[in-house]
């Protein structure tokens, strides 16, 4: 029995007929087809090469197929591929205790699940559990997933429609408005979740001091604070988490969620908790039958590993001070919002022309739900050379 071979002489129209008869029609996809990646490029199967400012929507944040990554994988797959959560295993063991190591000093344990939607749900069922309350308090313009408590937290367009009939108890505050969430916040409250940058709403941050204010209001009230850090975290914004960050006045919450580049493309993802929560998690509380597998496992720990040895964390954040001062002079340009390698262009007007030519210059970059905001997710390693390219480009 031989492995599925990448047949090389699929055209692009017979790789998109088949796709197109054979899948769900539920993402508009850009005309090409990825074949191959190796850092910031990925290469179709017509043999063009792209430079993709969009990482993989977000996940490849150590670059595509990183070597280190790779080898990773491999020997673990010649090791053994998976078992659950009801063994111990030497990879798990060494993934959690490296992502541990590098979360804030409060956040002690890590639960593993699939996928950014499913670490939310269990944050938000933690904060249930911790609290023996109901309520959930989410911000109009955050994005948390698409099933039932991830998407009713969700305040965001046509996305919280989608998932009706939402779950009960979501409440909504104003993103950045203190005065906002103490309008919601009562002794009934179970937690609150913030996407510490709102990325798909086109970037938005929160104004300087909202991140100390929320954390006193939820100790006043004893809720629970969840960072939804799907995007943000794994060093993306120029620090290993917006937790504990400059950016957050150095705020840690109760849990913080990952996903998104934890593990190169591997589906992967995670909440890191306290002791106040997990002090309150017992056994058969919590559970998925992937989460904690050997090959996730082995993707986590070398793509924490790979960021560390290849310095991924400052160059993300060079990569933000090169795109803010080189973007200052560019004709149309409003604004540019975001941390490290998570950024948002504003323009004076609708981005989608922009993305369309940048497209036609084998650029890939993203729209928002901002339709005058661009949004670029490079892997943490792009380098100025690459951006300088995307530059001239848009310039
Ligand atoms: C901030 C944030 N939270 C949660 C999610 C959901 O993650 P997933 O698609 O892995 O379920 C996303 C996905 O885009 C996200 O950006």
């Amino acid at each position: 029995m031989t492995a599925t071979a990448i047949d090389s002489s699929m055209t692009f129209n017979y790789i998109k007929k088949t796709e197109d008869a054979n899948q769900l029609a539920t993402y508009k996809k850009m005309p090409l087809a990825v074949e191959r990646g190796q850092g910031s490029w990925v290469w179709t199967s017509a043999g063009e090469k792209y430079l993709d400012l969009y990482g993989g929507h977000a996940v490849c944040g150590t670059g595509h197929s990183h070597p280190h990554v790779v080898k990773a994988i491999k020997e673990q797959a010649e090791r053994v591929l998976f078992y659950s959560n009801l063994v111990y295993s030497d990879i798990r063991a060494r993934a959690a205790a490296k992502l541990v190591s590098l979360a804030p000093d409060e956040l002690t344990k890590a639960f593993f699940c699939s996928s950014g939607t499913e670490a939310n749900e269990n944050a938000m069922r933690m904060a249930r559990m911790a609290t023996g309350r109901q309520k959930i308090v989410s911000f109009s313009g955050g994005f948390h997933g698409r099933t039932a408590d991830s998407i009713s937290a969700t305040f965001l367009g046509k996305y919280r429609k989608l998932g009706e009939p939402n779950v009960p108890h979501h409440f909504e505050a104003e993103f950045g408005s203190i005065e906002s969430i103490r309008a919601v916040i009562d002794g009934d409250t179970a937690g609150v979740i913030v996407e510490p940058i709102q990325s798909m709403a086109g970037v938005r941050e929160a104004p300087a001091g909202f991140f100390s204010e929320l954390r006193s209001v939820c100790e006043q009230h004893g809720a629970v604070l969840i960072f939804d850090e799907v995007q943000t975290g794994v060093g993306r914004v120029g620090s290993w988490f917006f937790a504990g960050s400059e950016f957050a006045g150095g705020v840690v919450p109760d849990v913080v969620t990952l996903a998104k580049s934890l593990g190169s493309g591997v589906p992967v993802g995670a909440c890191l908790v306290n002791d106040r929560v997990s002090s309150e998690i017992r056994e058969n509380d919590l559970g998925t039958t992937f989460g904690g597998g050997m090959i996730a496992m082995a993707a986590v720990l070398a793509t924490l590993e790979a960021i560390e040895a290849d310095g991924m964390i400052e160059n993300a954040a060079n990569a933000e001070a090169y795109l803010r001062k080189a973007l200052e002079e560019v004709k149309g340009v409003a604004a540019v919002h975001g941390k490290g390698c998570l950024v948002g262009i504003e323009f004076d007007g609708p981005c989608l022309p922009v993305y369309a030519r940048l497209l036609e210059q084998k650029i890939i970059t993203g729209t928002s739900s901002n339709p005058a905001v661009l949004r670029l997710l490079p892997p943490l390693c792009v380098t100025q050379e690459e951006l300088a390219t995307f530059v001239e480009a848009i310039g």
